[in-house]
């Protein structure tokens, strides 16, 4: 699509490159990931956490002393890459160097030392510091070593995104732009893979398989810089009972038991407060449907949610991550349209009646897949059903068919829509604007509205798990404001004619600070006039003080 950044490919390569402060050779799993062709998530998955286990996070003093950990870590292995980032507000120095072989990270934690007992618990993890030798080192920097430190894990500031959106030439480019600044990068990625495989570690000496596999958007194609790193730790991993004659004796689990597994999420809980160091601010929400650890690991400066089951979630992930790769405009329209959902206050970072960033996902997914989008952008959910391979199969241990089509190689339908994404844009707000929430549920699996099975005020059909409606917890008033700010939006962007400095989706953004008239006539593309509803008159629904998070996951709120 000719209003899709021609700078795209080449920001991602900057923004993946600046914080290798040394690169001796890009791992063959990094080349892949590098490569213009599509990964399948799996296989994603398998590189990213292949890397975090050849991988440990060093703390050193300032960002120059790379060199020396370099020399000094050579001793045991061959360093693939090094990667600077800082945290504690700026003030701490951390390196992640990545080794050739997993077998080479062994040999340096083998060597590598407590402190003494009295200071703290002789964990052995991925996570060291590096004495300060006191001698000035010798060593010289060789000229293919690039030092940049500019970007590493930090969360582009608010002003900085906006100068950047300002100086766009259009609205296409302006949202293209919002998604390359804002998404994950290659260091935050890597982080988020390291604090899984702490966990894994911390398990090793019972669970030698345990995996803790991240899912939701630090994996998903849809996280921004600063997004939290949902978990579900596997115990056994995806290791399957064996031939072998000889069976480890274990623990009787006497069917499921609730309370028994709410016990062993308190003891992954106390193991991560007391043991696990960079480990803060555990809270354990165990009365919750999916019982849930939260913790701050402020090492690598990202929020956790930990639970044990629902592997769902990972497929949901893959799912997600399947309709992103379909077609460069997606995630950058899902980017802006999250950002603007966040800036009017439709989402919220506390789980409430409100619409998630999850839910606003889905409904952008099924708008492109509208038949009204001449022709839609976004195959079927089922469609990927019907294209499954037989590698495809998998269906989860509480019975949850998560068969679908994973290579988009194989995928049969490719559009020949060339919409630009501003238009794609106001053609969203224009969609749901003028959707009949009251009747109909939107689902992903048919492109068709389907007649919603109960009064829930919005309904979205999850696609993994039909019966269930994702925005069970959104109420009337949160779905006025919704349908209230499209139109806002629609208006704003039709009506757009000089740039003042705030202009295209800055000023969609900043909608909430304005007020429109209520009852103004607003145009639409199709010629019809809408009015704007009055705000927010027909509140019925109150809120308990413990809300569904959605079907599987319930949230306490304070
Ligand atoms: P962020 O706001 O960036 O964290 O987006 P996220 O997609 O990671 O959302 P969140 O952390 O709330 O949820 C993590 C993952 O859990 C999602 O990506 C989904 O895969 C899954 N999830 C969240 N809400 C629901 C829901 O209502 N139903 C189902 N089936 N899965 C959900
Ligand atoms: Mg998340």
């Amino acid at each position: 699509n000719s209003n899709i950044n021609p700078n795209l490919s080449l920001l991602r390569k900057w923004r993946n490159s600046a914080n290798t402060v040394f690169s001796r050779r890009i791992s063959l799993e990094a080349k892949k990931a590098d490569q213009d062709g599509f990964v399948p998530f799996l296989e994603m998955m398998r590189c990213r956490r292949s890397e975090a286990s050849k991988s440990v996070l060093v703390q050193v003093q300032s960002a120059q002393s790379y060199k020396e950990l370099h020399s000094y870590c050579s001793t045991f292995g061959t360093v693939n890459n090094i990667f600077h980032y800082t945290a504690g507000g700026e003030q701490l120095h951390f390196l992640i160097v990545e080794f050739s072989k997993e077998s080479e990270v062994q040999q340096l934690l083998t060597y590598s030392s407590h402190v003494n007992d009295f200071e703290g618990i002789p964990v052995q993890t991925n996570f060291l510091w590096f004495k300060a030798s006191g001698r000035k080192s010798k060593l010289k920097q060789s000229k293919s070593i690039k030092l940049d430190i500019e970007n590493g894990n930090c969360i582009p500031k608010e002003e900085d995104i906006r100068e950047a959106l300002r100086s766009c030439n259009n609205i296409s480019e302006q949202i293209s732009t919002l998604h390359n600044i804002t998404t994950l990068n290659e260091v935050a990625t890597r982080l988020r893979f390291l604090t899984a495989r702490q966990v894994e570690m911390c398990l090793l000496g019972l669970f030698p398989n345990a995996i803790a596999y991240p899912f939701g958007s630090s994996v998903n194609g849809f996280g921004k810089m600063g997004c939290d790193l949902d978990l579900v730790l596997r115990l056994a991993g995806d290791k399957i009972s064996g031939e072998s004659r000889l069976v480890f004796h274990s623990k009787a689990l006497n069917g499921y038991d609730r309370s028994i597994s709410q016990r062993h999420m308190e003891v992954m809980g106390d193991l991560l407060q007391f043991f696990l160091p960079g480990c803060t601010q555990i809270r354990k929400i165990l009365q919750a449907r999916v019982p849930i650890i939260k913790y701050y690991q402020q090492l690598t400066d990202v929020e956790c949610d930990l639970s044990m089951s629902n592997m769902s979630g990972v497929c949901m992930s893959d799912l997600l991550y399947m309709f992103g790769s379909i077609d460069e405009r997606v995630r950058p329209l899902v980017f802006t349209i999250r950002k603007w959902a966040k800036e009017v206050g439709l989402t919220n970072s506390s789980p409430g009646r409100w619409i998630t960033n999850f839910s606003m996902t889905l409904l952008v997914l099924a708008f492109l897949q509208q038949p009204d989008n001449c022709p839609p952008i976004l195959p079927t959910f089922n469609t990927l059903i019907k294209n499954a391979g037989s590698k495809d199969k998998f269906v989860t241990e509480d019975g949850i068919n998560c068969t679908f089509l994973r290579d988009i190689e194989k995928l049969k339908y490719k559009t020949t829509n060339t919409d630009n994404l501003e238009s794609l844009l106001k053609q969203f707000c224009e969609f749901y604007s003028s959707f009949d929430f009251s009747t109909k549920a939107v689902c992903l699996n048919e492109a068709v509205s389907i007649t919603k099975p109960e009064h829930s005020p919005l309904y979205i059909v999850n696609p993994l798990e039909r019966g269930l409606n994702v925005s069970k917890n959104v109420s009337l008033e949160e779905l006025e404001k919704f349908k209230y700010e499209l139109r806002n939006a629609t208006w704003i962007l039709e009506s757009q004619e000089k740039k003042t400095s705030n202009w295209g989706i800055l000023e969609m953004f900043e909608s909430k600070r304005k007020v429109y008239p209520s009852n103004s006539v607003i145009p639409s593309k199709q010629g019809r006039l809408m009015e704007v509803s009055k705000l927010f008159d027909d509140t019925e629904q109150t809120q308990e003080s413990v809300i569904i998070k959605n079907e599987n996951v319930e949230k306490e709120i304070q």
